[in-house]
Order: C-alpha cells, then sequence, then structure tokens
C-alpha cells in the first residue's frame, strides 16, 4: 500500500488544527513535521512545543523528520512530545550517536527513521537497517519546500529497496522533495512506499483527487 505524509511545512500555520485535520479525510496517512534546527539546514521551522500541540489534536500519527546537528540530545524528547516516527539524519552525526539515538527511539516505543541527503550514498544506512523502521531517501537538499525533485535519486532508491526486501521487509521507504503526480510515479516504480508531498498536497484544489492520483 503507498501512503501519503503531507508535510505542513507548506500549511497555513495560521490555521494549522484546520489544515491538519482535513488531511485524513482526503487519504492522508502520516502528518510530516519538518523540524529544522538552522545549523544542520539554512532554515529553521518548528520545534517542540509545536510537535507537543499537533500531537493533541492529530488523528493522523506524527512522522517526525528532524533536520538537527547532533539529534541524539534530543530524540526522547520529541517522542514524549507525541511522535509515531522520529526520523533522523545520518549525516548529523557521529556512527556511535546515529546507532544510540536510533536505539532511543526504540526503546521509547516508537518507529525510528533514518534519513540520507541527496550527496550522501545508500550504503551509509546499511550499517543502520537493522534499527531502522524507515528510511528517508532525498529527493531535494533538505532545508526548503517547493523545490524540484531530484530524479537522480531513484538509483540509490532502488538499490534501498533491495536491500530492505532482502534484510528488513516491513521496514517502509519514503521519499521526501518535489513529490507531485508524476514523480510520484517515478518514486513508486523505484520502490518507495511513503509518499512525503508538501507544495503539491497543499497547493492541489483538490488535495483528495491528489491522494486517489497518488494512491492508485
Ligand atoms: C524539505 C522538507 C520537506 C518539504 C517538502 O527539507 O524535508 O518535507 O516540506 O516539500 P515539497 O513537497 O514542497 O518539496
Ligand atoms: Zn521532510
Amino acid at each position: 500500500m503507498i501512503k501519503i505524509a503531507p508535510s505542513i511545512l507548506s500549511a497555513d500555520f495560521v490555521n494549522l488544527e484546520r489544515d491538519i485535520r482535513a488531511l485524513g479525510p482526503a487519504g492522508a496517512d502520516y502528518v510530516h513535521v519538518d523540524v529544522m534546527d538552522g545549523l544542520f539546514v539554512p532554515n529553521i521551522s518548528i520545534g517542540l512545543p509545536v510537535v507537543k500541540a499537533i500531537a493533541r489534536i492529530s488523528p493522523l500519527p506524527l512522522d517526525v523528520h528532524l533536520m538537527i546537528d547532533r539529534p541524539l540530545r534530543y530524540v526522547e524528547r520529541f517522542c514524549e512530545a507525541g511522535a509515531d516516527l522520529v526520523t533522523i539524519h545520518v549525516e548529523a552525526d557521529t556512527a556511535e550517536h546515529t546507532r544510540q539515538a536510533l536505539e532511543t527511539i526504540r526503546a521509547c516505543g516508537r518507529k525510528a527513521g533514518l534519513s540520507v541527503k541527496p550527496g550522501t550514498p545508500a550504503e551509509a544506512v546499511l550499517p543502520y537497517l537493522e534499527l531502522c523502521d524507515l528510511i528517508l531517501v532525498m529527493t531535494v537538499e533538505p532545508g526548503f519546500g517547493g523545490q524540484k525533485f531530484m530524479a537522480d535519486m531513484m538509483p540509490k532508491l532502488r538499490t534501498i529497496r533491495g536491500w530492505i526486501d532482502e534484510r528488513r521487509p516491513g521496514c517502509e521507504l519514503e521519499v521526501d522533495g518535489g513529490v507531485n503526480t508524476e514523480t510520484a510515479m517515478v518514486c513508486r516504480e523505484n520502490g518507495a512506499n511513503v509518499l512525503v508531498a508538501g507544495s503539491a498536497w497543499f497547493k492541489a484544489p483538490d488535495p483528495a483527487a491528489f491522494a486517489a492520483a497518488v494512491k492508485a
């Protein structure tokens, strides 16, 4: 089954509750929450208090994408804030701390995700695969919504799909960045089963039609 995770980075923050409540009925599966610290990426978005508030009202599970430096410092607090799935970046800390962060998320009873930026090879996720419930392949440079999809990430996506099928069936494979109705098909063909969509979802005249087209 293909799942959709609308990124609320493109939502109307003044009407965030309204926008979040509209996701489920339109066919979304997760709420994708982008957390940025201005260090790991050149942008600052939202943090713990907002995640906590969203968790209080969201009927859908929260897929929290941490674009922050040394995430081990914060993963436990994001779990406590109500994240169902916490994804960290493999580039954000040492191998030892990355492993510890994934273990901490799992010890909190949440799902652990690991993300790779466009310049990071597929092999970077391999040492951690047994600790992961989700691998996130970035199809733009993280930091901003509305960028162009990088089709040259598809071989990496396909490689990771092969490893998941072999060694970790059940692990989800997510793509994030520039996903629209056309690029969603390309991602599906290359093995993704969770599609993040920010601008395409929130700019769609009919998000339910967008969801149906992407899942069909
Ligand atoms: C980018 C974020 C994305 C972003 C996607 O760093 O991780 O989740 O919101 O936005 P679109 O779908 O507009 O590329
Ligand atoms: Zn994201």
